[in-house]
């Protein structure tokens, strides 16, 4: 039987890569990774515990004393777990956005979850998304995608999903808070957020949900063969 893919999204914040890689694995039998979801359960443990990110020894010690788990309840839903406490909710906030992106900086949190990224996926029959997934993570993944859209219609995106939530928001403030992310995740030393050299570029402003899918699907069809993509 032939191997199962390894496929990586990814890309900066926003630009729909939790939507589409979720459907985008269903459509493949395969299974879902949200990596940025373990630097928000990093992040939120590291608030709740008052540490230091500037301190090294604490970072060190912090990630020797952390366990990030992905676990699949009945229905399918993935939840997330550090140290056995489920934070899937706890982590979609603004402030651990910011702090996820503070705390992936730091190279020792980066060692420890690329470690488990890998083992989780290393497998195939897995779409992982996150920032490094094609470049760190799993160079030789067999579909690279760099999932990209505008600044501002990413802003909207995530604007429009927080209001859903009932939660009241800028739209200005939204949209600058994904400027500065973007800045940390594309100039911080240790990995940071490119375009692998062998990904395929896809820009999502004015494509739907659907269209972007399909152009994956061509993708790993052409890579890989595979009837379920039809
Ligand atoms: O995808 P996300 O917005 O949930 O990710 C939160 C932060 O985690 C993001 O700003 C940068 C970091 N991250 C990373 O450095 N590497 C990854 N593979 C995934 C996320």
């Amino acid at each position: 039987m032939k191997k199962e893919l390894i496929v990586a999204i990814d890309g900066p914040s926003s630009a729909g890569k939790s939507t589409v890689g979720k459907l985008l694995a269903k459509r493949l039998g395969y299974i879902y990774i949200d990596t940025g979801a373990m630097y928000r359960a990093m992040g939120w443990k590291a608030v709740r515990d008052g540490i230091n990110l500037e301190d090294g020894r604490a970072i060190a010690r912090f990630c020797d004393e952390t366990m990030v788990d992905l676990s699949l309840n009945a229905g399918g839903k993935s939840h997330v777990l550090v140290d056995g406490i489920d934070v899937t909710e706890a982590i979609r906030t603004p402030e651990m956005s910011m702090m996820a992106s503070a705390i992936s900086a730091k190279q020792p949190v980066r060692e420890r979850l690329v470690e488990l990224q890998r083992s989780l996926g290393e497998k195939g029959g897995v779409v992982l998304e996150g920032r490094d997934v094609g470049t760190v993570i799993f160079p030789n993944a067999g579909a690279k995608f760099y999932l990209d859209a505008d600044v501002r219609e990413r802003g909207r995106r995530r604007w429009e999903e927080m209001r859903s939530k009932g939660e009241t928001v800028d739209l200005e403030e939204t949209i600058e808070a994904i400027r500065r992310r973007d800045h940390n995740d594309m100039n911080r030393d240790h990995s940071p957020l490119k375009k692998a050299d062998d990904a395929v570029l896809i820009d999502s402003t004015g494509l739907s949900v659907d269209e972007v899918i399909e152009k994956m699907a061509m993708v790993v069809r052409e890579r890989h063969g595979d009837p379920a993509c039809r």
